[in-house]
């Protein structure tokens, strides 16, 4: 018998959430890529911000899901070029719509791939943000030491994440969901070259989302 029969419908309504946010498919894809962009707005916002974004500079954008990121660093990047990498062609088709000008311009390149096997050459970035999406990587070091690889020499690189106590509490995230210590992700990012310089937190009290700003070495 199938897992999902024998979970319930509320499980069964959770666990394909979960699966949708770490991979949005389909046309539920489609309004899981616009629920992330009104739900995500004030964390996104704050990455772009904390990531000092200066006119010209090459950004990456890894998980962008409904495409708030690649929009905030497009306007901030002003005239130089976005790259976007996602597993899923869902988000990339949502983005191709959402941004045919930018595409047809070449200010905005989209990848489908993945975070550990990041498709574009060695320091060939110089600011670059995920945000929400490591709780679906199993390999954080193997995902860390691509991001470092495709930095330039002092490239920042900020990494958003939620609370992993407040979300746990949060029905979907005991499908699938990989919740870390945040100083286990501090360690390492460290590792791979990747100097924490600030930890911000964005929203009040113990549930505030992390952004972890680093530099490249
Ligand atoms: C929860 S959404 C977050 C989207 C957006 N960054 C935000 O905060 O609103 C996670 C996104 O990461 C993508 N993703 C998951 N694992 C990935 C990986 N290994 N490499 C690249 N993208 C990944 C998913 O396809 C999904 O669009």
């Amino acid at each position: 018998m199938p897992q999902t029969v024998l979970m319930g419908p509320r499980k069964t309504l959770l666990a394909g959430l979960a699966r949708q946010l770490g991979h949005p498919r389909g046309l539920p894809g489609h309004a899981v890529g616009r629920l992330l962009n009104r739900a995500n707005r004030g964390r996104v916002t704050a990455a772009v911000e904390a990531l000092a974004v200066r006119r010209g500079e090459t950004a990456l954008d890894i998980g962008f899901g409904g495409g708030l990121g690649l929009d905030l660093l497009l306007r901030a990047t002003n005239g130089g070029t976005v790259h976007g990498v996602e597993l899923s062609a869902t988000m990339l088709d949502r983005a191709r719509r959402a941004f045919p000008a930018n595409v047809a311009a070449g200010r905005l390149v989209l990848h489908e791939g993945t975070m550990t096997a990041l498709p574009l050459p060695d320091a060939s970035v110089t600011a670059a943000i995920t945000v929400n999406t490591v709780y679906f990587v199993p390999d954080v070091a193997a995902a860390f030491t691509e991001i470092a690889r495709v930095l330039a020499p002092g490239g920042r690189f900020v990494l958003g994440i939620g609370d992993p106590a407040a979300m746990a509490k949060a029905p979907f995230t005991e499908h699938g969901f990989r919740l870390r210590p945040v100083e286990e992700l501090e360690h390492a990012l460290a590792t791979a070259g990747l100097e924490v310089r600030r930890h911000d937190r964005v929203g009040e009290g113990l549930a505030a989302f992390h952004l972890l700003v680093t530099e490249a070495a």
